[in-house]
């Protein structure tokens, strides 16, 4: 094998789409799937590819220091790309100390053992940090975040995101370790967990269940569709120059009630309800504790310097989206029940 890559939190919403992309496109790259498989941690996200021959799935720990190093120096990996994190603000909120452990002290662990495994010679390797853009806090009416709008974290998940990035910088300048580090905007797409909006929302239209539109619903994210994230991941990873940050997004910014309308109508067209029925099922509760008001970002220097943009629009991405859980009910049903449903019911009671 030409290279040898390990990829966090391969068994998740993002990861599954970067670990296909690359099992995939690169047949002499070995890709290293590390993974705890935590609630969001899916192997029937990656049935098509677990028997690919360049493939190889380890069930292993960030914050487990000792378990790293052993699948390090196991694989002997050329680069490493780095998704596993806890990564649902809500969640954040009511359990903080899952989201330090693991995306700061995980981060921590990946990149000590990575310095322990390259000693001092980096050629040909990258350590790849996948971030967020909520790490920039909060946007007010106009403007859009750039590489160098300054860190400000709302949550304690964009807090311990922040943290790890600023690891990871802080590893690069101090032990010469070649890094990339992105920031992207809300993605959706297939495989998301349904406790982010759009999934949720879609099964609840499914099952004629409220739809929880947290405050005014006058909230702004900037979508992306998640295989134009996996693509913008391959294209840095390859064509990223050193110790650079790009942004990552499609200028696709929606306020929740209008993306949320826009869904309902999409349902009802494709369950064949009669327009408006889904809308009915608008529910107005009390606002996430200190939520951002609104995301943008701009993408011009990933789309300028290495020529990445998306490929489908927002129209389209969710019509593929809608689709795709339609017709993967068994698998929506297997994550919606167990854990979820009891996360379902502590997170929205009384609101
Ligand atoms: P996800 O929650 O769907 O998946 C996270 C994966 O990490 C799961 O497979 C889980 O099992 C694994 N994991 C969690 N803790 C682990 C641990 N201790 N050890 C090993 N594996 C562990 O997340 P996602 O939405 O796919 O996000 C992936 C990455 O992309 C995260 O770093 C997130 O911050 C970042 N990101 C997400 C979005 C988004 O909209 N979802 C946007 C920008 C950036
Ligand atoms: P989410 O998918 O949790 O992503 P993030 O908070 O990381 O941006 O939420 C997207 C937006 O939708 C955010 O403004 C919160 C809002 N939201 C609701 O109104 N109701 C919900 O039940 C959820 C999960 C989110």
């Amino acid at each position: 094998m030409a290279k040898t890559l390990i990829i966090t939190g391969g068994a998740g919403f993002i990861g599954s789409h970067v670990v296909r992309l690359f099992v995939n496109k690169y047949p002499d790259y070995h890709i290293v799937n590390l993974d705890a498989l935590t609630y969001a941690g899916n192997l029937e996200n990656l049935t098509d590819i677990e028997k690919a021959p360049n493939y190889t799935f380890v069930k292993a720990d960030i914050t487990n220091a000792a378990e790293i190093t052993d699948v390090f120096s196991k694989y002997n990996p050329d680069g490493i790309i780095h998704l596993a994190a806890e990564s649902h603000v809500d969640r954040s909120i009511t359990d903080p100390n899952a989201f330090i452990i693991t995306n700061v002290m995980g981060t921590a662990n990946l990149l000590n053992a990575a310095i322990a495994l390259w000693k001092n010679d980096f050629t040909g390797k990258r350590f790849y940090h996948v971030s967020t853009d909520e790490v920039y806090g909060s946007l007010g009416d106009t403007g859009l975040f750039l590489e160098t709008t300054p860190y400000d974290p709302q949550s304690p998940y964009s807090a311990s995101k922040a943290g790890s990035d600023h690891l990871v910088r802080a590893y690069g300048n101090t032990y010469k370790m070649p890094f990339v580090i992105t920031n992207c905007s809300n993605n959706y797409g297939p495989n998301q967990f349904p406790e982010k909006l759009i999934p949720l929302f879609i099964n609840n239209i499914c099952n004629k269940k409220p739809l929880p539109v947290y405050g005014d619903g006058k909230y702004t994210r900037d979508w992306l569709y998640v295989i134009d994230h996996a693509r913008a991941i391959d294209t840095v990873y390859h064509d990223g120059r050193n110790g650079e940050t790009y942004n990552i997004g499609g200028f696709n910014e929606w306020q929740n009630i209008e993306l949320i309308r826009l869904l309902c109508q999409t349902m009802d067209r494709k369950l064949n309800r009669a327009p408006g029925e889904s809308e009915q099922l608008i529910t107005y509760i009390r606002d996430r504790p200190g939520h951002d008001r609104r995301y943008a970002i701009d993408a011009n220097k990933i789309n300028k310097e290495l020529g990445w943009k998306p490929s489908v629009t927002f129209e389209e991405g969710l019509d593929k989206t809608v689709d795709w859980y339609l017709a993967n009910e068994k698998w929506l049903n297997d994550v919606t029940s167990g854990n979820y449903q009891h996360y379902y019911s502590s997170q929205y009671a009384n609101r």
